[in-house]
């Protein structure tokens, strides 16, 4: 049997229920082995569990929040793409540079050549990193391996690495990132044939979700629909990035198909707001790639929040648009670039990330969800957004353990 935990003496910012940040100033939570048994004012905590509890931790006034979720990384690849930074601060852009056969394909080029072990250990120090910044689920994509054998490897070293690490991993098959060099000229064989590895793909339980690149350097809105179909069939859910570099219309296509999440949107229209409204779908906006690719063009957050478009936030984590680090990073830019409040962009790397990924077990602090949080040397989470290159995670907290400070570590 698991052992009641509590943890007192917390300022809790559950993010659950209506008030601003679910905050409850004198707060307690009971943990038992990976779940919150109990949370609320430390005076409301029931007799009976209180005399369960085994063991306490006083956080001493500290500030706490559910565990942040990086809902949308590619973290698995080969190699970097820095000399194509110096190329387009030169002034190529970053189509340009996919056209000539730079971009995601020069990635799946390193990433074939580099071993399982190779791929495992350098996302396992990327995943760290993540980790250290709070980050206790992880979304990861594959997408730079886009050969059969490949994409088998990169999911399976995504899956490796909620093995490994104390981290919830959640993988999403994204073979239609590029058309490989085997295919040029045929997208819709490459189609074909991405369609026909995912069966054995899922069987081998490597994947749970389906993406898609659909923009004029991916694939267009057809065979984005025949991939979608494909996972229908399979019962596996789909997201999309939609709208990243111009409007395809995508977004209302994944719509269609109830997707969790449209990633990216700088280019979405009215129409694909309707349609995500509509499906429930969450709008996981990517401050990192719209930054370093110089980006111009704004996401429509106002007609996301009127039509009550669920907003998370991601890193996007890859080499080539956005080789970013830190989630807290992208709290602060979705609130100076995208003008989300703090407090919007705290529910987008929890409670909304949760929902983009499917999870209805995490990101919010209450009874019956998992005890995955983290203890902040902050006053209050505005602060999450305020400061810039400054790591506040004291503690972190993951399915009931402390994982951070790393006591291995040292
Ligand atoms: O989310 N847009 C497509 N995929 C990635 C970039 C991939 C790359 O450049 O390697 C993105 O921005
Ligand atoms: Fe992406």
């Amino acid at each position: 049997m698991n052992t009641a935990v509590l943890w007192r003496g917390a300022r809790l910012f559950t993010l659950a229920g209506n008030g601003p940040w679910g905050a409850v100033p004198d707060g307690a939570m009971v943990t038992e082995g990976d779940t919150l048994r109990w949370v609320g004012p430390l005076a409301e905590l029931p007799q009976p569990l209180r005399a369960a509890v085994g063991a306490e931790h006083d956080l001493q006034g500290a500030c706490v929040t559910p565990g942040l979720i990086d809902c949308h990384t590619h973290l698995v690849y080969g190699g970097e793409r820095a000399a194509e930074f110096e190329q387009r601060l030169q002034g190529a852009s970053y189509e340009e540079i996919a056209r000539a056969g730079g971009g995601i394909r020069s990635t799946v080029r390193a990433t074939r050549e580099a071993s399982d072990e190779a791929l495992l250990a350098s996302a396992t120090r990327r995943a760290r990193e993540l980790m250290a910044d709070g980050v206790t689920t992880l979304e990861v994509k594959s997408g730079y391996g886009l050969a059969a054998e490949h994409e088998a490897r990169c999911l399976r070293v995504a899956r490796r690495l909620g093995q490994v690490l104390p981290l919830s991993v959640r993988t999403t098959y994204l073979a239609a990132h590029a058309v490989p060099p085997e295919y040029e000229g045929r997208p819709d064989d490459y189609v074909d044939a991405l369609i026909g590895w995912l069966p054995a793909l899922h069987a081998e339980g490597l994947v749970d979700a389906v993406d898609g690149f659909c923009d004029r350097i991916g694939f267009t809105r057809e065979q984005t629909r025949r991939i979608f179909e494909a996972a229908r069939a399979l019962g596996l859910p789909v997201k999309l990035h939609a709208e990243q570099l111009s409007d395809q219309n995508g977004a209302a296509l994944a719509a269609e198909f109830k997707a969790m999440s449209c990633d990216h949107l700088e280019h979405l229209n009215e129409a694909g707001v309707r349609a995500m409204a509509a499906a429930g779908t969450v709008a996981v906006l990517l401050p990192g790639a719209y930054y370093f690719l110089r980006d111009t063009t704004l996401p429509p957050v106002q007609a996301l929040r009127e039509h009550g478009v669920p907003i998370a936030i991601a890193t996007d984590h890859n080499p080539g648009s956005s080789p970013a680090l830190s989630l807290q990073l992208m709290l602060h830019m979705a609130c100076t670039l995208f003008r989300l409040t703090p407090e919007e962009a705290l529910r987008g790397v929890t409670v909304h990330a949760a929902r983009a990924l499917g999870l209805r077990d995490r990101g919010q602090l209450a009874a019956g969800q998992r005890a995955d949080f983290v203890v902040w040397d902050l006053d209050h989470p505005r602060e999450l957004a305020y400061w810039f290159g400054r790591n506040a995670c004291r503690q972190v907290v993951q399915g009931g353990q402390v994982v951070r400070p790393d006591e291995s570590a040292t």
